[in-house]
């Protein structure tokens, strides 16, 4: 497998609006980001890839975007977004823009200009249909955030097709002066200096010609017309081109990908139109369905994804690896425990960094942050949560149920400010009020505490990025899982005469665990472990809750 910096470099991942507010007014900015550059340095990640930075009215907090050239004045300046780039680089920290193509904002000015009528030359950036009849919408497709998927215009007695929130109308791709666009704003990006780019749904980008009716569903009908769609490829190998000019990577946002649908994308060599992709089988192992329809968590799902994942790609394709993102809860809080906070914390982290794939790491993560638990609908500010509830409710699901779903499973979960300190507001903001609440929890779980404890999650995933950047097996080596009891996820990586074992334990009660024959625990070293060791007798031992536990032997 060829070596290359994206393979070898782990990510951080900032949602500006809750990372850190430098000006006092509530709300995260480039400033509150550049203070805080050294601890990102400190922890040991090699790159931050930011969620939309641009202008945005906020229908989807920054993934409906106004401007795909310039940074959003809750944010700051493209001055100071430069200076930011050169104090990450001057660090060694490279920088990943987030491209979200599949559609703009409502106020993006091509979709203003766009919606005066068929003869204005931006009509077609977008998916304007005649409706079916009078009042009848062109297809039966609907949106994953909000209802029917298309957007009636009075003015042009048209709809707009939408398959997120009303405020984000799809681009028409298939439209060349679109791509061309596009081309244009990756250009403008990278010329600046950016390394490389997160592409928000990229494989949503293209639509069945004549669009036609779904399977019904509750939300998101039609999303098979459009999941990966009969021009994809064609459009990632455009944007490809001008990838080749430069030095930089990509990560695609894959929902509903499997290892084998990847792989056309994926796969190194000639043909190969993304470095890697983020995939979400990992992330549906609580719940059925839709992430709403919780379930007790299943570590046997979850350890017939990674073994799939990282077996089908080795050698041939590289893992996008991530346990959180701005859209989904806390994982300690889901597949950890919070009682055993700082144990499955660790567990988790240990779980993801030790297999093949660049690392990814949410803000908050690195401290396990935990869900907040908003137990009313009107201090949600997430569009997708508050009518995801809105049709729970209307689906007959009972108010204390939908809550409890929603609080298990809202994106809100993971967008409460970054907990600094213990003092006010958790030093996120000198503001009287944030924009958005903070966990009461920051009294003790908070990135300061974290700093000064030795055994903190903090510097646990310090040691463990440390230990990944300089073993080649965490990174190249091949994937092996174990036979175990079901709440046990353990796996053997080979490299160069080299052998890793990787135990994880997904339960608070005891279990036996006996490593294979081939693989000896006295002759290897324990490099990280969340206890204190103790004794190891017939190549095995009992673990303790959500234990883990990484032996090399070298
Ligand atoms: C995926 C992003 O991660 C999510 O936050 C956003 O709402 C949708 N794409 C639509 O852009």
């Amino acid at each position: 497998m060829e070596k290359k910096w994206y393979k070898e470099m782990s990510v951080y991942q900032i949602w500006p609006r809750s990372f850190c507010d430098g000006n006092g007014d509530g709300i995260g900015d480039l400033e509150g980001i550049i203070s805080k550059l050294d601890y990102i340095k400190e922890l040991g990640v090699d790159a931050i890839w930011f969620s939309p930075l641009f202008p945005s009215p906020n229908a989807d907090y920054g993934y409906d975007i106004a401007d795909y050239r310039d940074i959003s004045k809750d944010y700051g300046t493209l001055d100071q977004f430069k200076v930011l780039l050169d104090e990450a680089h001057k660090r060694d920290l490279k920088i990943i823009m987030d491209l979200v193509i599949n559609h703009t904002s409502d106020e993006h000015s091509w979709f203003k200009e766009s919606k005066k009528g068929e003869d204005n030359p931006y009509h077609d950036y977008y998916i304007w249909r005649k409706g079916r009849k009078p009042g009848k919408e062109p297809n039966n497709w609907l949106s994953t955030f909000q209802g029917k998927a298309w957007e009636y215009c009075k003015e042009i007695d048209k709809y707009y097709l939408h398959v997120f929130a009303k405020g984000q109308p799809d681009l028409n791709m298939d439209n060349p002066k679109v791509r061309k666009e596009i081309k244009d704003i990756i250009r403008f990006w990278l010329d600046m200096g950016v390394d490389g780019f997160r592409e928000d749904v990229i494989t949503f980008i293209s639509k069945e010609p004549g669009l036609p009716n779904g399977f019904p569903l509750p939300t998101a009908t039609g999303i098979e017309h459009y999941k990966n769609g009969p021009n994809l490829k064609k459009y990632l190998q455009e944007f490809k081109e001008v990838y080749n000019d430069y030095d930089c990577f990509t990560v695609g946002e894959a929902p509903m990908m499997t290892p084998k649908s990847a792989l056309e994308f994926i796969r190194e060599g000639e043909g190969q139109l993304l470095n890697m992709m983020f995939h979400f089988e990992h992330m549906n192992c609580d719940n059925i369905i839709t992430n709403w329809i919780v379930t007790p968590f299943r570590p046997g799902k979850l350890k017939k994804v990674y073994n799939n994942w990282q077996t089908k790609l080795h050698g041939i394709a590289w893992n996008a690896n991530y346990i959180e993102n701005h859209d989904q809860p806390r994982i300690i809080s889901r597949y950890g425990s919070e009682k055993y906070r700082e144990q499955s914390g660790k567990m988790l982290a240990t779980m993801y960094i030790c297999q093949s794939g660049t690392p990814f790491i949410y803000q908050g993560q690195e401290i396990g942050m935990t869900n907040p638990r908003i137990d009313s609908i009107d201090r949600y500010k997430d569009v997708s949560s508050i009518n995801t509830y809105a049709l729970f409710r209307k689906l007959g699901f009972s108010d204390k149920l939908t809550m409890k779903f929603c609080m298990y499973a809202s994106r809100d979960n993971a967008r409460t400010p970054m907990q600094w300190n213990d003092g006010k507001n958790a030093g996120f903001t000198t503001a009287e009020e944030p924009w958005f609440e903070i966990n009461p929890n920051y009294i003790f779980i908070n990135a300061e505490a974290e700093q000064k404890n030795e055994n903190s999650i903090l510097n646990y995933y310090k040691k463990l990025l440390r230990f990944r950047k300089e073993n080649d097996i965490v990174k190249y080596g091949d994937f092996e899982m174990l036979k175990t009891e079901k709440n046990i996820f353990a796996y053997i990586r080979k490299y160069e005469g080299q052998k890793m074992l990787v135990l994880c334990s997904f339960s608070e009660k005891e279990m036996a665990f006996r490593a294979p024959s081939d693989f000896c625990i006295s002759e290897a070293e324990l490099v990280l472990s969340n206890y204190e060791s103790n004794p190891v007798i017939h190549n095995g031992f009992f673990t303790r809750p959500y234990e883990t536990r990484v032996y090399l032997i070298k």
